[in-house]
C-alpha cells in the first residue's frame, strides 16, 4: 500500500488514509450555526475520500468571531445543527474535527465581499479584545484583563464539551494565524507586564493553561490537535521562531497534543516569492524530528506524487489540504487511483469506475 493510504492512529481515533481536509473559513453561517453549505462542503471531502475532516475554525463564543458570518459552537442549537454534518462525514467513513478557535483583537470585522472592515456597534460590531492593544490589520483592539483571560479557558471547556456531545472525532485547537493564543505568544503583539506578558514562559502560558483545561474535559481516548503559527516571518527581535515552536511543541505534547499542524502568517504578511509547493514542510518535519510528536503539514500541496513521497519520507504524517481541496473534492479518490490504489467509493457512484 502507498504510504499516503496508510492508515494512521492518534490514541483510539484510526484515520483511513493521510489526507486532511484543512480548515477553511466560509463566512456563510448565521448566529454561528452550521447549514446546508456547510453540509456540502465538509461532507463532498468526505465524499471524495479525505481521511480527516477539519471544520473552519469554529468560535468559542460571540465575542470570538472574526466575522457575524462564523461558525460557532457554544450553544445548544448550534450542536444540534452541527451533529448531522458530523454523522454525514462518519456515514462516508471519514473521521472529523472541529477546529476551535478565539479571534481575539482581529474580532469584530465585516464580511470579505465587504472588505472585512472593523465594524461599529450600529453594524453589530464590539470592542475586540486582544492580549494588548497593539493595532492588527486595522483593527485597534483593547487589552483582555485577567477576568477576560480566565473566561476564554472556559469558553473553550463549554466548546470542546459541546463537540463531544455533536460527535465529533477530536478538537484542534487554532493556534496561529493572528488571532487570540498568537496574540499572546507572539512578543510582536503582547506588550502584556503580567503572568500573560513578558516571558516566553508567560506569553504562552494562556494556550497551555487552555490545553490543560480541556484535555481535563475530553476522553484520553480522544486526540487533541493544535495549529501552531511555526514562524512570524519576520526578522524582528521579538517575532515567534521556530525555535520558540520547538520549545512549544515540547511543552504541548507533555501536556497532551498528539498533533501539531505547522502554519505561518496570519500577522505579518508572508512574501510570496517563498509560497511553494511544500513551503511550510521543514517546519512540520524539524516539530516532528526534535520533539517526537506527530505532525501534519500545510501549504501548497496539490499532487498525489508529491504529498505520497513527503509520508513516505517520514517528513510528515500527515497531508493537510485547503485550496486544491476546493478545486478538487475528489482529491483522495483521484490520488489513489494514480498510485495505483484502490480507493473506496461511495457506492452511489462507482459506475462511474466501470468499465
Ligand atoms: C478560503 C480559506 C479559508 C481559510 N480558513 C482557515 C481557517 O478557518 N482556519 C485555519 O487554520 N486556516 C484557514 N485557512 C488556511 C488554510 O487552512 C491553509 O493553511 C492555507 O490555505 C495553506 O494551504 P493550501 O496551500 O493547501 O491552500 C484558510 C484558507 C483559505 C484558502
Amino acid at each position: 500500500m502507498k504510504a499516503l493510504f496508510n492508515p494512521i492512529r492518534l490514541r483510539s481515533l484510526e484515520i483511513k488514509n493521510r489526507i486532511v481536509m484543512s480548515p477553511m473559513q466560509q463566512y456563510s453561517a448565521q448566529d454561528g450555526i452550521p447549514n446546508q453549505w456547510h453540509l456540502v462542503h465538509l461532507g463532498s471531502r468526505a465524499v471524495g475520500g479525505a481521511g480527516l475532516i477539519i471544520t473552519e475554525c469554529t468560535s468559542v463564543a460571540p465575542k470570538g468571531m472574526n466575522t457575524l458570518y462564523d461558525l460557532g459552537i457554544w450553544n445548544d442549537k448550534q450542536v444540534s445543527a452541527w451533529k448531522p454534518i458530523v454523522d454525514f462525514v462518519h456515514q462516508q467513513g471519514s473521521k472529523i474535527a472541529v477546529q476551535l478557535w478565539h479571534a481575539g483583537g482581529k474580532g469584530s470585522s465585516s464580511h470579505p465581499n465587504e472588505g472585512m472592515k472593523p465594524l461599529n456597534e450600529e453594524e453589530g460590531g464590539w470592542v475586540p479584545k486582544s492580549s494588548s492593544n497593539t493595532p492588527i490589520g486595522r483593527h485597534q483592539p483593547e487589552a483582555m484583563n485577567l477576568e477576560e483571560i480566565q473566561r476564554v479557558k472556559v469558553d473553550f471547556v463549554t466548546a470542546a464539551k459541546n463537540a463531544i456531545r455533536a460527535g465529533f472525532d477530536s478538537i484542534e485547537i487554532h493556534a496561529a494565524h493572528g488571532y487570540l493564543f498568537h496574540q499572546f505568544y507572539s512578543e510582536l503583539i503582547n506588550q502584556r507586564t503580567d503572568q500573560y506578558g513578558g516571558s516566553f514562559e508567560n506569553r504562552i502560558r494562556l494556550l497551555v493553561e487552555t490545553v490543560e483545561e480541556i484535555r481535563k474535559v475530553i476522553s484520553s481516548e480522544m486526540p487533541l490537535l493544535v495549529r501552531l503559527l511555526a514562524t512570524d516571518y519576520s526578522d524582528d527581535a521579538k517575532a515567534w521562531t521556530l525555535d520558540n515552536s520547538l520549545q512549544l511543541s515540547k511543552i504541548l505534547k507533555e501536556k497532551g497534543v498528539d498533533l501539531i499542524t505547522a502554519s505561518g502568517g496570519g500577522f505579518v504578511n508572508v512574501d510570496s516569492a517563498i509560497v511553494k509547493p511544500g513551503y511550510q514542510l521543514p517546519f512540520a518535519t524539524r516539530i516532528k524530528e526534535e520533539t517526537e510528536i506527530k505532525v501534519g503539514t500545510v501549504g501548497m500541496i496539490t499532487d498525489a506524487l508529491q504529498a505520497n513521497a513527503i509520508i513516505e519520507s517520514q517528513q510528515s504524517d500527515l497531508i493537510v489540504i485547503a485550496r486544491e481541496l476546493l478545486r478538487n473534492p475528489y482529491f483522495a479518490i483521484n490520488a489513489a487511483m494514480e498510485l495505483g490504489e484502490n480507493p473506496a467509493i461511495p457506492w452511489q457512484y462507482k459506475r462511474a469506475y466501470q468499465h
